[in-house]
């Protein structure tokens, strides 16, 4: 299976415009087994490195999972996920589990490590999304087989994984999937989630 094919375009239909990596990035679930090459896989977790943080804290943590550099560590992984998520990620190369450190240096409890890594998060999907690749985060797994599976340290929360890749022909899906692939992206609208100076009071 070659993944030399881009993306259907599924550009989110915005109410004003936003920047193109923005309104271009979805979340597919065709991959192919193409590799992701070391260099594209630092380049992401760059990315990941430079996003802000709570008194540059910096919680999140990356476990980088490579089916071509270590295909028996990379099934450990593989493993965790729901059978639903197997299922389409049958072939994807690279997984990357996001967990965030929970506890500052000084011992308190960091209220802002989640939000902190899911900005890290973010910025990795971009930078895949801005060399080709195409990334899906996913919170269908096992989050207490992989700590076990993996030693995570107590005070390191398990957030979520990224499956990445390159696109493939969505033919390869199954019919629900291939349905899913294709759906237009949809959002609530903005009145609904952004507040003008008091609560419910919809920003127009
Ligand atoms: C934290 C998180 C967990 C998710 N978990 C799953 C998952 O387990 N399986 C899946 O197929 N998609 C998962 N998704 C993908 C979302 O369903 C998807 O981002 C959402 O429907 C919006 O679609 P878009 O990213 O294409 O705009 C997850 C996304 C996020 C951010």
């Amino acid at each position: 299976m070659s993944g030399k094919i881009a993306p259907i375009e599924k550009i989110a239909p915005t109410e004003v415009a936003i920047h193109d990596l923005l309104s271009s990035r979805w979340s597919p679930r065709a991959v192919s087994n193409e590799a992701v090459s070391r260099e594209q896989l630092h380049s992401v977790l760059e990315a990941a490195r430079w996003a802000p943080s709570s008194f540059n804290m910096q919680p999140w943590r990356f476990m980088t999972f490579d089916r071509n550099r270590d295909a028996a560590v990379f099934q450990k992984a593989f493993a965790t996920l729901v059978p639903f998520n197997q299922g389409w990620n049958a072939n994807v190369p690279v997984l990357i589990c996001a967990l965030a450190k929970t506890v500052t240096p000084k011992g308190d409890v960091n209220r802002t490590a989640a939000y902190d890594t899911g900005a890290a998060a973010m910025s990795l999907v971009l930078q895949a999304h801005a060399l080709g690749l195409v990334s899906h985060q996913m919170t269908g797994f096992d989050i207490n087989a992989f700590r076990e599976a993996f030693s995570v340290p107590d005070d390191v929360e398990v957030i979520a994984m990224i499956s990445l890749g390159h696109y493939c022909d969505p033919g390869t899906l199954d019919a629900a999937l291939q349905e899913r692939e294709s759906a237009p992206r949809t959002r609530a609208a903005l009145g609904d989630i952004a507040f003008d100076g008091a609560w419910g009071k919809a920003f127009k």
